[in-house]
Protein backbone atom coordinates (compact mmCIF):
# COMPACT_ATOMS: atom_id res chain seq x y z
CA UNK A 1 0.00 0.00 0.00
CA UNK A 2 2.84 2.32 0.98
CA UNK A 3 4.26 2.01 -2.36
CA UNK A 4 1.29 2.51 -4.22
CA UNK A 5 0.77 6.16 -2.40
CA UNK A 6 4.20 7.33 -2.72
CA UNK A 7 3.98 6.25 -6.55
CA UNK A 8 0.38 8.29 -6.56
CA UNK A 9 2.16 11.02 -4.84
CA UNK A 10 5.04 11.18 -7.40
CA UNK A 11 2.79 11.19 -10.73
CA UNK A 12 0.55 14.10 -8.94
CA UNK A 13 3.77 16.02 -8.22
CA UNK A 14 4.78 15.21 -11.71
CA UNK A 15 1.54 16.61 -13.12
CA UNK A 16 1.51 19.51 -11.05
CA UNK A 17 5.05 20.65 -12.51
CA UNK A 18 4.11 19.83 -16.01
CA UNK A 19 1.19 21.90 -15.44
CA UNK A 20 2.66 24.54 -13.52
CA UNK A 21 4.37 27.73 -14.81
CA UNK A 22 7.30 26.07 -13.20
CA UNK A 23 9.95 24.43 -15.39
CA UNK A 24 10.61 20.59 -14.05
CA UNK A 25 13.74 20.92 -13.40
CA UNK A 26 16.19 24.01 -12.38
CA UNK A 27 18.54 24.03 -14.92
CA UNK A 28 15.85 23.82 -17.49
CA UNK A 29 16.39 27.09 -19.22
CA UNK A 30 14.26 28.01 -21.60
CA UNK A 31 15.71 31.31 -22.43
CA UNK A 32 18.21 33.95 -22.07
CA UNK A 33 21.53 31.69 -22.14
CA UNK A 34 24.80 32.77 -23.94
CA UNK A 35 23.59 30.17 -26.31
CA UNK A 36 20.78 31.73 -26.63
CA UNK A 37 22.58 35.33 -27.00
CA UNK A 38 24.78 33.79 -29.50
CA UNK A 39 22.34 33.22 -31.86
CA UNK A 40 20.25 36.34 -31.27
CA UNK A 41 23.86 38.46 -32.13
CA UNK A 42 24.19 36.20 -35.04
CA UNK A 43 20.68 36.67 -36.45
CA UNK A 44 20.95 40.67 -36.22
CA UNK A 45 23.86 40.43 -38.60
CA UNK A 46 21.84 38.06 -40.66
CA UNK A 47 19.29 40.50 -40.74
CA UNK A 48 21.24 43.83 -41.19
CA UNK A 49 22.83 41.93 -44.16
CA UNK A 50 19.32 41.26 -45.39
CA UNK A 51 17.88 44.77 -44.62
CA UNK A 52 15.83 43.55 -42.48
CA UNK A 53 16.59 45.39 -39.58
CA UNK A 54 18.78 48.91 -38.73
CA UNK A 55 18.62 52.23 -40.29
CA UNK A 56 18.98 51.14 -43.66
CA UNK A 57 16.31 48.83 -43.60
CA UNK A 58 13.96 47.73 -46.36
CA UNK A 59 10.75 50.58 -45.83
CA UNK A 60 6.93 49.47 -45.78
CA UNK A 61 3.34 50.57 -45.28
CA UNK A 62 2.52 51.08 -40.99
CA UNK A 63 -0.31 50.31 -39.20
CA UNK A 64 -1.85 51.04 -36.11
CA UNK A 65 -1.26 48.01 -33.73
CA UNK A 66 -2.15 46.95 -30.08
CA UNK A 67 -0.08 46.46 -26.73
CA UNK A 68 2.34 45.56 -25.66
CA UNK A 69 3.82 46.12 -29.25
CA UNK A 70 4.05 49.79 -30.30
CA UNK A 71 0.72 51.90 -31.15
CA UNK A 72 2.23 51.87 -35.00
CA UNK A 73 4.21 49.27 -36.63
CA UNK A 74 5.57 47.78 -40.02
CA UNK A 75 5.73 43.85 -40.39
CA UNK A 76 8.27 42.09 -42.41
CA UNK A 77 7.62 38.29 -43.34
CA UNK A 78 9.91 36.86 -45.42
CA UNK A 79 12.66 33.97 -45.28
CA UNK A 80 16.24 34.32 -44.99
CA UNK A 81 19.33 32.20 -45.46
CA UNK A 82 20.53 31.67 -42.15
CA UNK A 83 23.52 28.67 -41.10
CA UNK A 84 22.77 27.59 -44.71
CA UNK A 85 19.11 26.98 -44.20
CA UNK A 86 15.72 28.60 -45.78
CA UNK A 87 14.31 30.31 -42.53
CA UNK A 88 11.13 32.14 -42.09
CA UNK A 89 11.79 35.17 -40.15
CA UNK A 90 8.90 37.77 -39.15
CA UNK A 91 10.16 41.23 -38.08
CA UNK A 92 8.33 43.81 -36.26
CA UNK A 93 9.18 47.03 -36.03
CA UNK A 94 7.44 49.09 -32.91
CA UNK A 95 7.21 52.72 -32.93
CA UNK A 96 6.20 55.31 -30.23
CA UNK A 97 5.50 58.92 -29.69
CA UNK A 98 2.80 60.76 -29.47
CA UNK A 99 0.42 60.95 -31.61
CA UNK A 100 2.13 59.33 -34.11
CA UNK A 101 0.99 58.91 -37.61
CA UNK A 102 1.43 55.76 -40.35
CA UNK A 103 2.73 58.94 -42.33
CA UNK A 104 5.05 60.34 -39.71
CA UNK A 105 6.62 56.82 -39.42
CA UNK A 106 6.68 55.95 -43.14
CA UNK A 107 8.52 59.89 -43.85
CA UNK A 108 11.27 58.94 -41.49
CA UNK A 109 11.63 55.06 -40.25
CA UNK A 110 14.33 55.62 -37.45
CA UNK A 111 12.53 58.47 -35.68
CA UNK A 112 9.92 56.80 -33.33
CA UNK A 113 11.69 53.50 -33.40
CA UNK A 114 11.98 51.77 -29.92
CA UNK A 115 12.19 48.22 -30.33
CA UNK A 116 11.81 45.41 -33.23
CA UNK A 117 10.11 42.11 -32.00
CA UNK A 118 11.72 38.80 -34.00
CA UNK A 119 9.80 35.82 -34.38
CA UNK A 120 12.61 32.99 -36.18
CA UNK A 121 11.44 29.82 -37.05
CA UNK A 122 13.91 27.19 -35.92
CA UNK A 123 14.47 23.71 -36.88
CA UNK A 124 12.17 21.12 -36.10
CA UNK A 125 12.36 19.70 -32.26
CA UNK A 126 13.38 23.13 -31.11
CA UNK A 127 10.11 24.06 -29.59
CA UNK A 128 7.46 21.66 -31.01
CA UNK A 129 4.72 22.66 -28.55
CA UNK A 130 4.81 26.78 -29.80
CA UNK A 131 5.70 26.02 -33.64
CA UNK A 132 9.21 26.22 -33.11
CA UNK A 133 10.04 29.81 -32.73
CA UNK A 134 12.92 31.38 -31.44
CA UNK A 135 11.81 34.75 -29.92
CA UNK A 136 13.70 37.72 -29.15
CA UNK A 137 13.29 41.99 -29.16
CA UNK A 138 16.06 44.34 -29.66
CA UNK A 139 16.61 48.04 -29.26
CA UNK A 140 17.28 50.43 -32.29
CA UNK A 141 20.79 49.23 -32.53
CA UNK A 142 20.95 45.46 -31.73
CA UNK A 143 21.25 45.11 -28.55
CA UNK A 144 18.80 42.29 -26.63
CA UNK A 145 16.55 43.73 -24.66
CA UNK A 146 15.79 42.42 -20.85
CA UNK A 147 12.45 42.13 -18.92
CA UNK A 148 11.59 43.34 -15.86
CA UNK A 149 13.88 40.26 -14.36
CA UNK A 150 16.79 41.94 -15.92
CA UNK A 151 16.54 38.06 -17.73
CA UNK A 152 17.17 38.27 -21.85
CA UNK A 153 14.38 38.23 -24.09
CA UNK A 154 15.81 35.16 -26.46
CA UNK A 155 14.79 31.82 -26.96
CA UNK A 156 11.47 30.34 -25.64
CA UNK A 157 10.60 33.10 -23.56
CA UNK A 158 8.79 33.00 -20.62
CA UNK A 159 8.04 29.18 -22.17
CA UNK A 160 5.05 27.73 -19.56
CA UNK A 161 4.70 30.99 -17.87
CA UNK A 162 1.30 32.82 -18.19
CA UNK A 163 2.33 36.08 -20.10
CA UNK A 164 4.85 37.10 -22.89
CA UNK A 165 5.77 36.61 -26.04
CA UNK A 166 4.67 32.68 -26.22
CA UNK A 167 1.49 32.73 -24.17
CA UNK A 168 -0.14 35.85 -25.63
CA UNK A 169 0.48 34.26 -29.05
CA UNK A 170 -0.68 31.00 -28.55
CA UNK A 171 -3.93 32.75 -26.46
CA UNK A 172 -4.48 35.45 -29.46
CA UNK A 173 -2.65 34.51 -32.27
CA UNK A 174 -3.60 31.85 -35.01
CA UNK A 175 -2.21 29.52 -37.18
CA UNK A 176 1.38 28.52 -36.39
CA UNK A 177 1.09 31.29 -33.34
CA UNK A 178 0.29 34.21 -35.73
CA UNK A 179 -1.88 37.16 -35.67
CA UNK A 180 -0.97 37.96 -39.18
CA UNK A 181 -2.12 34.58 -40.03
CA UNK A 182 -5.63 35.11 -37.89
CA UNK A 183 -8.21 36.24 -40.36
C1 LIG B 1 0.04 40.57 -24.62
C2 LIG B 1 0.14 40.01 -25.95
C3 LIG B 1 1.45 39.92 -26.70
C4 LIG B 1 2.71 39.71 -26.21
C5 LIG B 1 3.15 39.52 -24.76
C6 LIG B 1 3.58 39.66 -27.36
N1 LIG B 1 2.88 39.86 -28.51
FE1 LIG B 1 3.65 39.84 -30.41
N2 LIG B 1 1.82 40.32 -31.14
C7 LIG B 1 0.68 40.55 -30.39
C8 LIG B 1 -0.38 41.04 -31.27
C9 LIG B 1 -1.79 41.40 -30.81
C10 LIG B 1 0.15 41.09 -32.57
C11 LIG B 1 -0.55 41.56 -33.84
C12 LIG B 1 -0.25 42.99 -34.14
C13 LIG B 1 -0.95 43.91 -33.19
O1 LIG B 1 -2.17 43.93 -33.17
O2 LIG B 1 -0.25 44.62 -32.44
C14 LIG B 1 1.53 40.62 -32.44
C15 LIG B 1 2.39 40.49 -33.52
C16 LIG B 1 3.71 40.06 -33.44
C17 LIG B 1 4.59 39.85 -34.56
C18 LIG B 1 4.20 39.96 -36.04
C19 LIG B 1 3.69 38.60 -36.50
C20 LIG B 1 2.30 38.32 -36.01
O3 LIG B 1 2.14 37.40 -35.18
O4 LIG B 1 1.37 39.01 -36.41
C21 LIG B 1 5.79 39.48 -34.08
C22 LIG B 1 7.03 39.14 -34.86
C23 LIG B 1 5.68 39.46 -32.63
N3 LIG B 1 4.41 39.82 -32.26
C24 LIG B 1 6.72 39.12 -31.78
C25 LIG B 1 6.61 39.11 -30.39
C26 LIG B 1 7.72 38.86 -29.49
C27 LIG B 1 9.13 38.52 -29.90
C28 LIG B 1 7.21 38.99 -28.23
C29 LIG B 1 7.95 38.88 -26.90
C30 LIG B 1 9.14 39.69 -26.76
C31 LIG B 1 5.80 39.29 -28.34
N4 LIG B 1 5.47 39.35 -29.66
C32 LIG B 1 4.95 39.47 -27.26
C33 LIG B 1 0.54 40.32 -29.04
C34 LIG B 1 1.58 40.04 -28.17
Amino acid sequence: MKSITSTLIMTLALVISVFSSQPLFADDQFYGSDADITFANNLWVALINAKLVGENRINVQPFQGNAPHGATQQVLNTTILFNEENRQVIIKANHMGNKITNKDVYTDQNKYLKAYTVMFKMEAGYDPTNMNWFWVKYNPNGEILKNPKNEFIAGKFMKGANKGCIACHQAGGGEDLQFLTKH
